[in-house]
């Protein structure tokens, strides 16, 4: 169980980087005020299991991640941290307690608002990758640009091959995802979670499933990036 977090908080570069969750908030905006990008205040989070009974995963969490933050949640396996990532993603809704996204308190927002905010402010990533298997790596990485404004929807392909060239895959863009290795099919998922220029990039366990070597090289460019 996740209780509010006193100790000072842990280096992402001293984890083992399949312990890693991150929030990785960009480059901070200097016009913007200081607000918070994420802030929860004595969130729980209580299942129901089928049986009936309430299982409880977190209580009494408190965090605040400011613009330029790398944070790394580490915890044994059931934990809650998965769950944690699905609040702080407006996956999950907290049982009790309040989460800030971006100054404004998302209990209030209707399902559309949640929507918006996730596709705007938000890039996820994920273990298994989650590329759309018959469509090109670029295609991939443009494929958030649908839902986004006019603007970013005339230079999609750019913008996803500027993306493809950051993570070094520049010349695979026409590659289909089953033909790169693990460690390239999640360089197109980071491409992908950074398309729209979310202000937080939310990371659950995005190394583990490469082995070590290929998960250290994958994190160091994550980092990099950000
Ligand atoms: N939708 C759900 N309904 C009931 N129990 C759940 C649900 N989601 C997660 N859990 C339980 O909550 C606990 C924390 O899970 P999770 O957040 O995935 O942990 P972690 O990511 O740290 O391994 C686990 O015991 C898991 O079985
Ligand atoms: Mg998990």
């Amino acid at each position: 169980m996740m209780r509010s977090q006193r100790r000072p908080p842990i280096p992402a570069r001293d984890c083992r980087p399949r312990d890693l969750l991150l929030t990785m908030p960009l480059a901070p905006d200097v016009h913007a005020p200081m607000t918070d990008l994420l802030n929860l205040t004595d969130v729980g989070k209580v299942f129901t299991l089928p049986s009936g009974d309430p299982l409880e995963v977190l209580r009494n969490l408190s965090l605040s991640v400011t613009p330029g933050a790398v944070v790394a949640i580490v915890g044994r396996s059931g934990s809650g941290k998965s769950t944690l990532l699905n609040i702080l993603g407006l996956l999950e809704k907290p049982t009790s307690g309040t989460f800030l996204c971006n100054g404004v308190d998302v209990s209030e927002l209707s399902d559309a608002e949640l929507a918006h905010l996730r596709g705007s402010f938000l890039g996820f990533i994920f273990q298994q990758f989650h590329l759309m298997d018959r469509r090109t790596a670029v295609e991939n990485v443009a494929e958030p640009l649908l839902y986004g404004s006019p603007k970013e929807l005339s230079g999609r392909h750019q913008r996803a091959v500027s993306l493809l060239d950051q993570v070094g895959l520049a010349e695979r863009a026409s590659s289909m995802p089953h033909l790169l290795s693990g460690g390239e099919q999640q360089r197109v998922a980071i491409a992908r979670a950074m398309v729209r220029r979310p202000r937080v990039i939310l990371a659950d366990e995005p190394t583990g499933a490469l082995d070590p070597t290929t998960g250290e090289m994958v994190l160091d460019m994550l980092l990099n990036l950000v």
